[in-house]
């Protein structure tokens, strides 16, 4: 069956700008990530390639391929979550030729169904960024601290400091909203630099640790949320602790378990208790409230 609701739209990004209305981002990896983005009031989703960091155990963000990519993005698609979905072109795959950048972002589009592509850089991915436009694929950019550039920046440093970083930003950022990008994520750069570029530029900026000047925020899911352990940077409010809370539910599991209070009748079949949350007195099943809330794949039929 046809989703009856409108396609989403970029013109989220444009019209925000134009309000003067905070743009909200949120990073989102698979179904649940993405049902819980979008549920919560993200204006968009982001597959950002920081999923092979916060959801592949990876170090950086160089080893993701695109082939992650699609994967996960395919994962996000599913949730139909009715915000545009932009996805980051992983390393090496816009750094070799337009028409390689092309057919990647071809392949998010098409196989993974992302409404646009992020890839990080200024000037210097001119070719790129006109190639992928040119194949009717909108374009973000991300400058500042560009995590795959982290064996050229010796690390992962505030960016933009000095007077000749502070040109350099302000250029790239003025060369990517002329060349057609919809947004640009500015990342770890000073706030009263950010706000310098929010002011100079006609596409909406999007902070993460650049301060409250910009048009939008973004945020990584997993930190929005404490999902993993270990401090956060600076830049990071953690609006959760759903990983202390995860450990937590475990262990109250498995002592449970141990002292076999778990399973009662109440979540056993048969002696006349309704089988399962959803479930009406007739055991007629109404359906999970939330997908994924009758353990995958629902209630079993016997
Ligand atoms: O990969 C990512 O999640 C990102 C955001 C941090 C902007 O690029």
């Amino acid at each position: 069956m046809q989703d009856p609701r409108p396609v989403p739209s970029l013109d989220v990004f444009a019209r925000r700008k134009r309000e003067g209305m905070p743009l909200v981002v949120v990073t989102a990896y698979d179904l649940s990530s993405a049902l819980i983005g979008a549920a919560g009031g993200a204006d968009a989703l982001l597959v950002g390639d920081s999923l092979g960091m916060v959801m592949l155990g990876h170090e950086t963000t160089l080893p993701v391929t695109l082939d992650d990519m699609v994967h996960h993005c395919r994962a996000v698609q599913r949730a139909r979550p009715g915000v545009p979905v932009i996805a980051d072109l992983p390393y090496g795959t816009f750094h070799v030729s337009p028409a390689e950048t092309v057919r990647a972002g071809l392949r998010l589009v098409q196989e993974a169904g992302v409404h646009a592509v992020k890839l990080e850089g200024g000037r210097r991915r001119a070719d790129m960024i006109a190639a992928l436009l040119d194949a009717e694929i909108p374009v973000m950019g991300h400058l500042g601290l560009t995590p795959q550039s982290v064996n050229r920046l010796g690390g992962y440093r505030v960016q933009g400091r000095g007077a000749e970083a502070e040109a350099r930003l302000l250029d790239d950022a003025a060369f990517l909203a002329q060349a057609g990008c919809f947004g640009l994520v500015l990342e770890c750069v000073p706030a009263a630099l950010a706000a310098r570029v929010t002011a100079a530029i006609a596409i909406p900026t999007i902070g993460i640790g650049a301060g409250g000047g910009c048009d939008g925020q973004v945020l990584v899911f997993h930190d929005l949320l404490g999902l993993l352990p270990g401090p956060s940077p600076r830049f990071v409010k953690r609006y959760a602790e759903l990983g202390r809370m995860g450990i937590a539910a475990v262990a109250a599991f498995a002592a449970d378990v141990r002292e076999r209070h778990f399973p009662t009748a109440e979540h056993s079949y048969g002696g006349g208790v309704p089988a399962v949350q959803g479930e009406d007195a007739q055991g007629e099943s109404t359906g999970p409230a939330y997908p994924g809330g009758a353990a995958a794949g629902g209630e079993p039929s016997a």
